[in-house]
């Protein structure tokens, strides 16, 4: 196993404060419909608090993705063939990995990760599991186009992106991530990407919002976090968590509801909320058949294999670099 020596990937000041953090915070909190990007959610709470989602009833996608995983794997091994470095963009904690690698016969596993600390330990997981299979971590921020290690440099790659993590990026950030993928990965490569599928609307909203409350504590850690790392006054127990379906953009959106009128301050800088006003903490796109395949081609991937579960809640999509010819 050989990690390869990244940048620094976090960029604090002399206060040990996340600049890009403060940044989209502030930014995001002085907007008319106050907003804060997802990826901030997953911090070491959120992460375990996200793992804790995947178990819940109501949460499907990860044990429906798991099905496909498990139980087609014959289907997608034909498809993809033997091989082929795997390189799975923001490994995390994956239990998914082993059941892609243990059916394709792969050359070499390339974890990419922003956290050091998941990205080690998930490769020296593999590396146990698998003990025949080169693990070549790679410590990135995989929304960039990232150098694969040279050990992997002449093989064919498949790109991994499990979880309808894409679902989390609006249409436009999700093109150029796809877009970025396809440079990260070569001409010959091809991508075998989860996308969670439009359903039953009940059925979406209990996903984020479950009976337990897990899914609300979530969302809640978010603003805890600011209050911790960026010096706020958010009254959290005044914020109400809800899940929104936005039927015009098909998507689940999380809310942090006012319950009240409240001021707070973050790094500094004063905020309002009146009571029903939220903060916008997260979008979860889901997919039809074409708009998933639309998605792909414009991001340079043509899709070839579709995978569903037994109950067609969930999708796991094979698609091949695309060749760029001229038209038609
Ligand atoms: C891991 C980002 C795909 O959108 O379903 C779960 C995150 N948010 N419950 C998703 C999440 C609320 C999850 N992703």
């Amino acid at each position: 196993m050989t990690t390869e020596k990244g940048l620094a990937l976090v960029d604090l000041d002399d206060d040990g404060v996340d600049r890009a953090f403060r940044s989209d915070v502030i930014d995001g909190l002085s907007q008319a419909q106050k907003a804060v990007p997802a990826r901030w959610l997953y911090d070491d709470a959120g992460s375990q608090l996200f793992e804790d989602i995947t178990r819940l009833e109501e949460y499907y996608p990860t044990r429906a993705e798991t099905e496909i995983l498990t139980r087609r794997g014959a289907e997608f091994a034909a498809a993809i063939g033997p091989g082929r470095a795997v390189v799975e963009f923001g490994s995390g904690s994956s239990v998914k990995t082993p059941l892609l690698l243990s059916q394709i016969d792969p050359a070499a596993y390339v974890p990419l990760d922003i956290s050091g600390d998941f990205l080690r330990a998930a490769a020296a997981d593999l590396s146990a599991k698998f003990p025949g299979l080169p693990v070549h971590p790679v410590e990135a921020d995989f929304m960039r186009r990232v150098e694969l290690p040279d050990d992997v440099a002449g093989m064919p790659k498949l790109g991994f992106f499990p979880g309808s993590t894409i679902g989390n990026m609006v249409p436009r950030t999700a093109v150029e991530l796809l877009r970025t993928m396809r440079e990260t990965l070569g001409a010959d490569s091809c991508l075998l990407i989860g996308m969670d599928l439009i359903k039953n609307r009940q059925v979406l909203k209990a996903a984020y919002d479950d009976a337990s409350g897990v899914t609300a504590e979530f969302n809640r850690n978010l603003a805890r976090r600011i209050n911790r790392e960026l010096g706020g006054t958010i009254p959290v127990d005044s914020l109400a968590h809800e899940a929104r379906w936005n039927d015009e953009f098909a998507r689940i959106e999380m809310h942090l509801v006012a319950q009240r009128d409240m001021e707070f301050a973050v790094a500094g800088h004063e905020f309002a909320l009146a009571k029903g006003e939220s903060i916008h903490t997260e979008n979860s796109h889901k997919f039809s058949r074409r708009s998933g395949n639309m998605l792909l081609l414009a991001g340079g991937w043509t899709p070839t294999h579709r995978w569903l579960d037994s109950e067609e809640r969930f999708s796991l999509i094979l698609a091949e670099a695309t060749i760029p010819r001229s038209a038609p």
